[in-house]
């Protein structure tokens, strides 16, 4: 079973519900076969005109008469005597039974009809309840041992390096958390509820047929080794489907995140006939990975009713042949103690029937229970991978605030095995230094910048804080110290208070107005109607870049951070403020260690250090007037259109 086990153990913390449910699920069961046995009076009461006096009195009778010839018969043979004691047994209980049944049940045959109907009727009742408050419980585990599922599932992943979401997307995920765990959710309720209570209604059943008689009721179960072998050749193509729907469960979700997230770009660019064949094509792999899963289990539920029905038919036929000739054996072998009754086969019969409801009900548990498991292997598959970089180290130091230097000692990086993106970068940042980073597109800057929040660890080489191995720090310690902005401001559907507030929660109004107004968002709050208490609407989008950025620089700002990251943080930033957040990032970087990648050269007017990055390399270095003779890439960049001189 693998990972769909690991679910049932986090059920087994409700073992105390669990056992309820089975109580309950056992004690509906026998009310179900007692329901059924209800036909056995019904038949006897019709047909033979009977009243329950009379029918014990006739049995204690029988019982008798069957005693009295085996002792006639005479053999001192133990067994015999056994069989003669048992029968006496037999008789008493039965005479006993006539006597309360003449002082306490009714007399008339019509009175005795209602007896057995109102009884049945309050044993239906009963079994309906005890349905309720299995399903009742059973639905309670199920859903909470999805919310630990969920909780842990979603702790799991937040934890994880960020190269794990850039692989899978974030559709992926999203369609483990809501697709899978709905599979596992309602393959669990199916194991738990119908897996536990159809197989004991059936064995109640099969119990009362056996009751009546054994042999006959085993022969009919010839059938089983059948089904069960059905069932197994179904197991592989039911599972290789469900893999494959939950699949393009995802893609549909990965097509859908994307067409929301860029409808701007695809309204503009008239990309919607795109898009309707794109979401076309993957609804199109749904809907035919979703038709073999139902005509498996289409196919399924019939086979085995016809597989029940045969059962139920060859043990009608044998049960016939034997009240209608009288005999007590087939073919010479021996089915019946006495001649069988009609009562008694129409009740053999009942009870056989009585295994098609659940049988119906079981057809589908099989479906369920292999899609919870295929999507129980996709969630815990995730959960089985562990973090590198957020992972408590033994002996890690924590990094005391400020005077923070930063070195890069022959960094090497890939992201992909064998495509180096940063290649031996050997710098050294003394605390209190700005560190202006400039480069062609994808030369590796922001790469390089990331590696110091431990975004990513280096393939080789290390990055110091302090001299401190970044991989032995506290992780909690080091981000701490860090305030980071990029190009790609992300922002919360909530009030511009509460944006500038993330990452310092606790911090006072006073205390987020000084930064905004340090960032210059309160030159663009006021002219908003509810101000700072105005939502931003998802992304942002009630907000233009430079605005977001604007709260980004604050979000930063308050924090108060030792070492300040700008990834092209001012790259939105309209012309007409742009003198204004030049100062503002000049006052905020003083006495931090900044690193800033930029394409503007305004700020370069302003840093202690430049690093021209090319390839994954430091081309140059030094100070920037320094630099700007120098570097042969940065005059290459200075070229039309490159760096931005003035917008
Ligand atoms: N998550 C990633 N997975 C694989 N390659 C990446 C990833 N992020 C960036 N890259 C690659 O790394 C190189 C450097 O990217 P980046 O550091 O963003 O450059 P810059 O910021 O200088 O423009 C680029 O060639 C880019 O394609
Ligand atoms: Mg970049």
């Amino acid at each position: 079973m693998g990972p769909f086990t690991q679910v049932l153990r986090m059920v087994l913390q409700y073992r105390g519900r669990l056992v309820t449910a089975l109580m309950f699920a056992v004690l509906g069961a026998i009310l179900w076969g007692a329901n059924i046995s209800a036909v056995y009076p019904l038949m006897e009461v019709l047909f033979h005109e009977q009243n329950v006096e009379t029918w014990f009195a006739a049995r204690a009778r029988e019982a008798n008469e069957r005693a009295q010839a085996l002792i006639e018969s005479g053999t001192g043979d133990p067994a015999v005597d056994a069989q003669v004691a048992e029968l006496r047994w037999k008789a008493r209980f039965y005479r006993q039974a006539a006597r309360f049944a003449a002082t306490h049940l009714p007399e008339g045959r019509f009175e005795t009809l209602v007896l057995v109907v109102v009884l049945s009727l309050v044993g239906m009742t009963l079994a309906g309840i005890c349905r309720f408050l299995n399903e009742l419980l059973v639905g309670n585990i199920t859903q909470r041992a999805m919310y630990d599922l969920r909780r842990h599932f979603y702790f799991r992943v937040l934890r994880l390096d960020l190269a794990h979401f850039s692989r899978d997307g974030s559709a992926e995920l999203m369609a483990r958390l809501t697709n899978d765990m709905e599979a596992i959710a309602n393959g669990l309720k199916m194991l738990l509820g119908k897996a536990i209570r159809e197989p004991l209604r059936i064995a109640a059943c099969i119990g009362l047929a056996c009751w009546i008689n054994w042999k006959l009721t085993l022969v009919t179960l010839v059938m089983v080794p059948g089904v069960v072998a059905l069932l197994s050749a179904m197991t592989g193509r039911l599972r290789r489907a469900t893999r494959r729907h939950q699949e393009a469960v995802a893609d549909m979700y990965k097509v859908l995140q994307e067409t929301f997230q860029s409808i701007k770009l695809i309204k503009v660019l008239r990309m919607e006939p795109h898009e309707r064949r794109r979401f076309l094509t993957a609804i199109g792999r749904y809907y035919r990975r979703a038709m073999r899963i139902v005509l498996i289990e289409a196919a399924l539920r019939p086979m085995l009713e016809v597989a029940a029905m045969a059962a139920v038919a060859g043990g009608l036929t044998l049960g016939g042949y034997l009240v209608i000739t009288g005999q007590t054996t087939v073919a010479g072998i021996r089915l019946a103690d006495e001649p069988m009754t009609t009562s008694s086969l129409t009740l053999v019969y009942a009870a056989l029937l009585g295994i098609m409801d659940p049988v119906r009900k079981l057809s589908k548990l099989y479906g369920r229970v292999q899609a919870a498991q295929t999507a129980a292997q996709r969630v815990f598959e995730f959960m089985a991978r562990r973090p590198t970089i957020d992972v408590p180290v033994p002996g890690a130091v924590a990094l005391p605030r400020h005077q923070v230097s930063i070195e890069f000692d022959h960094v090497f990086f890939e992201y992909v095995p064998g495509v180096p993106i940063l290649i031996d970068v050997c710098l050294e940042i003394p605390h209190g230094e700005v560190v202006a980073f400039v480069g062609p597109n994808g030369s590796g800057k922001s790469t390089l910048v990331s590696l110091v929040p431990r975004l990513y660890d280096p393939t080789a080489g290390a990055v110091r804080i302090d001299g401190h191995d970044l991989r032995e720090v506290k992780l909690r310690s080091l981000r701490a110290q860090i305030g980071f902005v990029t190009q790609e401001v992300v922002l919360f559907d909530d009030t511009i208070l509460e944006n500038i507030r993330y990452g310092k929660p606790w911090a006072s109004e006073e205390e987020v107005y000084e930064a905004a107004r340090r960032a210059f968002v309160d030159q663009f709050v006021h002219r908003l109607p509810q101000g700072y208490q105005t939502r931003v609407g998802e992304h942002g989008t009630r907000l233009s870049g430079g605005q977001r950025q604007r709260i980004a620089l604050a979000r930063a700002i308050l924090r108060d951070p030792a070492i300040v990251i700008l990834d092209e943080a001012t790259s939105a930033v309209d012309p007409e403020s742009k003198r204004l957040i030049q100062q503002a990032l000049a006052e905020f970087c003083r006495g931090r260690t900044a690193l800033i990648v930029t394409h503007r050269l305004e700020t370069l007017e302003w840093v202690d250090r430049v690093v021209v990055m090319d390839h994954g390399r430091i081309e140059a270095e030094g100070r920037p007037e320094e630099v700007m003779t120098r570097s042969r890439v940065f005059a290459r960049l200075c070229g039309p259109g490159q760096l931005r001189k003035s917008a």
